[in-house]
């Protein structure tokens, strides 16, 4: 690993092209379902800025945003761009903004009315015609999860669920259902009129740089695979932390916690990604294949275990990057008695003969220290010190930690021998970080993905019964929550590491590292 600034061999023999090649794009339309939502404002319309900055998106492509908001073209336009300038990781150029949004449409309308998609489908045919080709055609619903079936069903009453001679594609935001049967039920009425190879479910931190490169440091490097199992492996650490609140999204956060809003999709992404066996090839199906069988592999907890196995806990005022914050019970619209978790920690075993015996622990929660994403794989100790008494306190097992956000990187913890005349050892940290390897900003998770699903690339989006299996990990804790009325939530201070509950979920010595 080598993190020094300076190019190596290989940078000068086959310079680095980083950000997002171009690969060629067949012509494309796509259609924004809530396209004056927040995450279009915050992150797709910038994303599609970016894209259209390094010359990514199709030759041909045409933006349709629908909405229920009373915007004329121009009115929306106006928004887009002014999120665009303040939300886009570079600073736009003109030229190539006015040439994204010059010919945007927008639509305003009900999601269930008719009218709507007869409007979007005489739009696609006037694109189709003045290109004299029929163009691709990706519908991307960034809308209430209550409008997922709605959109799908009438996108396939309109016609407009596949067209001849061109790929017709529905993107799909999260949550993907509320539990199991929500999201089996949402499966059934979005293959009722897609085909699986059309959907394209999105997980956002499957987009993310550093999460791609744990298959990189997997699958392309020798050193790690020889002891990535149970015989060198005592425990894995999961660390979703974040230092804000929720916001201004109690109306979705009450009905959601944190087991729903990170465990279920993002956190359990991770621990397949890093727990799956080595796919066959890079194709989209072999690799989710291997995620669908370790999923499988994970046995949900019986209602009986989920005390031992699980902790939940909401956060209390206290001060958060130095600013004095109220408790989540005290946010604006979150009911004083309410029972959801902005705090989740949780134990699961993977049961095959890669695993079996190591437990995994995740934790995640917002308000606390620090915002950071990382796996922790702890390595069991050594079998025998020969440093006996004579300076082995600082003998730690190896860690292997993956930083998937901020300072994103990679680095393996080792003991070394403190220098001087006498054998003493203590940790020290062997790193790769990508701002110093790579001297280039990332693309944004949302800019890989749209780029994915344009391409009908679907490696990095959840498979239909992938999507079961995340769901029936998680479904009997939510069970088994709800049906717990009585007993107190526990409550950790805004700014701390989490609540002390936690602790209690680590097996022997082992503990949590310090956020
Ligand atoms: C979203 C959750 O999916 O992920 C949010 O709904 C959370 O509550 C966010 O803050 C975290 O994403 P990131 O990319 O900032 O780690």
């Amino acid at each position: 690993m080598q993190s020094a600034a300076v190019a190596t061999d290989f940078e000068q023999d086959n310079p680095l092209i980083a950000g997002l090649e171009r690969l060629p794009v067949r012509p494309t339309a796509l259609v924004i379902f809530g396209a004056t939502g927040d995450l279009s404002h915050r992150k797709l319309l910038p994303a599609l800025y970016n894209l259209a900055h390094e010359g990514a998106l199709p030759e041909r492509f045409e933006l349709i945003g629908v909405s229920r908001s009373e915007f004329s073209h121009d009115e929306f336009r106006n928004e887009a761009r002014e999120s665009i300038e303040r939300f886009s990781r570079r600073r736009p150029d003109q030229n190539v903004l006015n040439g994204l949004l010059g010919e945007m449409r927008y639509l305003p309308g009900s999601f269930d009315s008719d009218e709507v998609y007869g409007e979007i489908g005489k739009t696609l045919r006037e694109f189709d015609e003045r290109a004299s080709e029929p163009l691709n055609r990706v519908f991307y619903l960034s809308t209430a999860p209550q409008f997922f079936p709605v959109i799908a069903s009438k996108l396939g009453d309109a016609g407009l669920s596949e067209c001849e001679r061109a790929e017709t594609r529905i993107v799909i935001e999260k949550p993907f259902g509320y539990d199991l049967a929500s999201a089996q039920q949402l499966n059934a009425q979005v293959l009722e009129v897609f085909d699986e190879s059309q959907v394209f479910r999105i997980d956002h931190y499957l987009g993310k740089e550093t999460v791609q490169n744990l298959m990189a440091l997997r699958f392309a490097n020798a050193l790690f695979e020889p002891v990535w199992n149970r015989n060198f492996i005592d425990h894995v650490q999961i660390t979703a932390a974040e230092d804000i609140g929720i916001g201004g999204r109690a109306g979705y956060y009450e009905g959601a916690g944190a087991l729903r809003d990170l465990v279920q999709n993002h956190m359990m992404q991770l621990l397949a990604l890093l727990t799956m066996e080595p796919p066959s090839s890079f194709d989209a199906d072999r690799v989710r294949d291997e995620k669908l069988k370790v999923l499988e592999a994970i046995v949900p907890p019986s209602p009986g275990d989920v005390a031992a196995m699980t902790v939940r806990a909401q956060y209390g005022p206290g001060t958060v990057g130095g600013k004095r914050v109220t408790g989540y019970l005290e946010e604006e619209g979150v009911d004083p008695h309410s029972r959801t978790e902005t705090y989740a920690a949780l134990k699961l075993h993977v049961s095959n003969w890669r695993w079996a015996g190591v437990p995994v622990y995740l934790r995640t929660g917002k308000q606390l220290a620090r915002k950071v994403t990382e796996i922790v794989v702890t390595l069991k100790p050594v079998p025998h010190l020969a440093f006996k008494n004579i300076g082995s306190v600082g003998v730690q097992p190896n860690q292997i930690i993956l930083t998937v956000q901020p300072d994103e990187g990679v680095s393996v913890s080792l003991g070394a021998k403190i220098p001087g005349a006498t054998m003493r050892i203590r940790p020290v940290n062997m790193e790769f970080r990508y701002g110093t390897s790579f001297l280039s900003e990332s693309p944004e998770a949302y800019e890989r993905l749209i780029l994915d699903a344009m391409r009908g690339d679907a490696t990095l989006f959840t498979r239909g019964d992938e999507i079961i299996a995340l769901w029936a990990i998680i479904d009997p804790i939510l069970q088994a929550w709800k049906a717990d009325t009585t007993s107190p939530i526990p409550q950790y201070a805004a700014g701390s590491a989490g609540p002390a509950e936690a602790d209690a979920l680590l097996d022997g010595d082992r503990r949590w590292r310090r956020l």
